[in-house]
Parts: C-alpha cells; structure tokens; sequence
C-alpha cells in the first residue's frame, strides 16, 4: 500500500499551493454512468458483493469501551451486533435470534448478556446459547448448535471491521492507520440520519473540495480554501487534507515540526462505504449504510481526547455546530442530485482533475465487482 504522506509534506504541498494558486490535481478524469445510481441490480450488486464482502469499518473501538458495550445496527442491509466479550476481545454476529430470528439489541448499551425479547432465549457475550424459557418444548434442541451466527471481526487501529462474506479476492487488506484513532479516543456523541439519496452520491460530497466555495460560502469557506487540497490514494482507500486559514502560521514554524493538527481536516475514506475526518478537537466517524438505492443512513461517531470541562465543552460544541451546518448543506446537495437522476439530463458525470479522490472510489468499486463477476460465483449478479 502506498504510504501516506507526514504532515510536514502535507503542510508544504499546501504552502506551495497558496503561493502558486494551485491544488492537487489527478493524471485522468472520470465518467460515471448516470445508470449506475439509478439500476436496481447494480445496486444489489454493491451491497451483495461488495460491501457485505470487504473488511468494513463497522463502528470505532471507542464505541465498545468496557466488557458488555454493544452496537447493533445494519450492516448493507443485514443487522449486525458488535459486542466487547469477557476477554477484552470484540465479537461480531448476525443480530437474529436462533429460535424464530428476532433481533437481540437494538442501538448501543452494555449488557452482561442478550436475552430476546420475543420468547427470552439468551446468549452469552461470545454469542454460546446460555438458556432456553422451558426447554422442555424443545425436545433434542442441541442448546451447543445454536449460539448466535458469527461474522468475522477485526479489532485495529481503533476500528472494528466487519466482514459478512467470505471476499471473492484473497488479499484484502485493511488499512493502516495507526495514528488515526489512539486509544485515548473517547466516543462524545452517536447520530443517525435518514438520507434520500443513494450511498455514492453522499461519498462523492466528502472527497473534494472543489465545492467549498460553493456549497459552503458561510460555513467551511471563511475558515478554508476554495479548491485547495493534498488528494493521496493508499490501497483502495483515500486521503484528502482539506487546509484551513490559520494555515499560514505554520510558514514561521520549521518544516520538520510543522503538524497538521487544528491546522487542516483530514477526510480518509475507507472503502467501501466509511469515513474518518479530523477537526481541532474531534474526529468523526461517518458510515454511510444503503438503506435503499436511494435511502442512505448517515451514521456518525464523534470522537475526542479532550476533557470534560465547561471550556472544552464550549468549544467542542463551537465546531460540532460548524461541522453540522456544513454537513446539512452537503446532505442538500445530495438530495437535490438524487432528484435528478430520472430526468434524462445527463448520462454520466463528469469528474475532474480536482475530483481525482472519486474517480479512484469508483474505480475501485468497479474493480472489486469485476473481480466478482471473474470469481464467477455470482455471474447473474453482477450487471
Ligand atoms: S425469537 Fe428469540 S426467543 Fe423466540
Ligand atoms: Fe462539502
């Protein structure tokens, strides 16, 4: 995987285009098929055979602080309870019951064990069935073969990973982000939203910022730059650093202590469906799940290190209002897009130089559906 670039690096590529009026710009352009937000079998495909398929970031570890913390929400299109077990170790399952398949949570919380509420049959943690209400109506029930369905998890980097299906290709890799999310990462607030518009179409609004000027002239604007950022790729992921004002300061400070930090946002994406963005005093955890092929749920996760005094508080609260201001003009937009695609107007957008970030999203898409329709497990699938 390509590594990422220090801050120092980052910081002078940012410097470097302030003076020459210039921003990242990417070797090709991209034309995505209008059809591709709009046809049905694509969009069973994406969740089918992509995102129930890679290693994708569930929830952040912060979200599963203690022994019992849970988050149960779905995962494209399948429920999906995330569990930290007597060890420490986080576990993953399919959230339906082994009797008649009702869910065993819902939301988050911290339990010593999850009993169902139609009927009370209850599982351990690590998913063992502990106790059946009157077993004696179930004559043979083997209690040892109906604990709760696994799904593989990966605990890493502040992360938990969930892969519902085994990959048609071999060599997934997650990630490397080791600094991104330290330990020291409490979870300050989770939030879900209801979006009419399709998964891709949100993704796209976090990967460039050739729009800032225009979707956010009274939010991100005064504090950031028109179309001026660092677009890296690393795997099937990408890094867009988007620079802010207070920038500048940075030119009287040596190259080599120069940190990113309250300076600019960093948004990863993690393929598939995920993003990771820095602020001052925060990081966000964005999921965006397809509900529908144009419904998408807008969960985020809101991270800090800081403390819990009045004036952390006040400002913390400052920047969330920011961020949530901004990202409704983002949503807006989205929306007004999704109205759009039925009109004939277009039969493919258009993606420029500045927007290098997406054309790699979907490239990367489009090459994981390949590698599934060459797998040939599911040739009938894959339009
Ligand atoms: S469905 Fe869960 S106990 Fe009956
Ligand atoms: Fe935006």
């Amino acid at each position: 995987m390509t590594p990422l670039l220090d801050d120092p690096a980052v910081v002078q590529r940012i410097l470097d285009h302030i003076d020459h009026e210039t921003t990242d710009r990417s070797h090709d352009t991209w034309r995505e098929p209008v059809e591709n937000y709009r046809s049905p079998e694509r969009f069973a495909a994406e969740r089918d055979l992509v995102l129930r398929r890679y290693p994708t970031p569930f929830c952040p570890s912060a979200a599963l602080p203690a022994v019992g913390s849970y988050v149960a929400r779905d995962a494209a299109g399948t429920p999906i309870l995330a569990v930290r077990g007597n060890e420490g170790r986080v576990h993953g399952f399919r959230n339906v019951c082994r009797h008649r398949g009702a869910q065993l949570a819902e939301g988050a919380g911290c339990k010593k064990a999850f009993a169902c509420r139609y009927h009370g049959w209850t599982y351990a943690l690590d998913g063992r069935l502990l106790h059946v209400p009157h077993e004696d109506g179930f004559p043979g029930l083997d209690k040892s073969t109906r604990g709760l369905i696994p799904v593989e998890t990966v605990e890493r980097d502040g992360l938990v990973f969930v892969t519902q299906d085994a990959p048609y290709v071999p060599d997934v890799e997650l990630p490397d982000l080791p600094d991104l999310l330290p330990p020291t990462l409490r979870l300050l607030q989770s939030s879900e939203l209801e979006v009419a518009a399709n998964w891709k179409i949100l993704m796209e609004g976090f990967l460039e910022g050739y729009h800032i000027k225009a979707t956010h002239p009274s939010t991100f604007y005064p504090l950031q730059y028109d179309n001026l950022n660092v677009v890296e790729t690393f795997g099937r992921n990408n890094r867009i650093a988007f620079p802010y004002r207070a920038v500048e300061k940075l030119r009287a400070v040596p190259r080599a202590q120069r940190s990113a930090a309250a300076k600019l946002t960093y948004v990863y994406q993690l393929f598939p469906n995920v993003t990771v963005a820095t602020f001052p005093a925060s990081v966000f955890v964005t999921v965006l799940e397809p509900l529908a092929i144009d419904r998408t749920m807008f969960v985020t996760y809101v991270l800090t290190d800081r403390g819990d005094d009045d004036g952390t508080r006040d400002m913390m609260k400052r920047g969330a209002d920011l961020v949530t201001d901004g990202a409704a003009e983002d949503r807006a937009v989205a929306c007004a897009i999704q109205r759009g695609l039925d009109s004939g107007a277009n039969e493919s957008f258009e993606f420029g130089h500045f927007e290098g970030a997406i054309g790699h999203f979907h490239r990367m898409l489009d090459a994981a559906l390949d590698a599934a329709r060459r797998a040939g497990q599911a040739d009938r699938e894959v339009p």
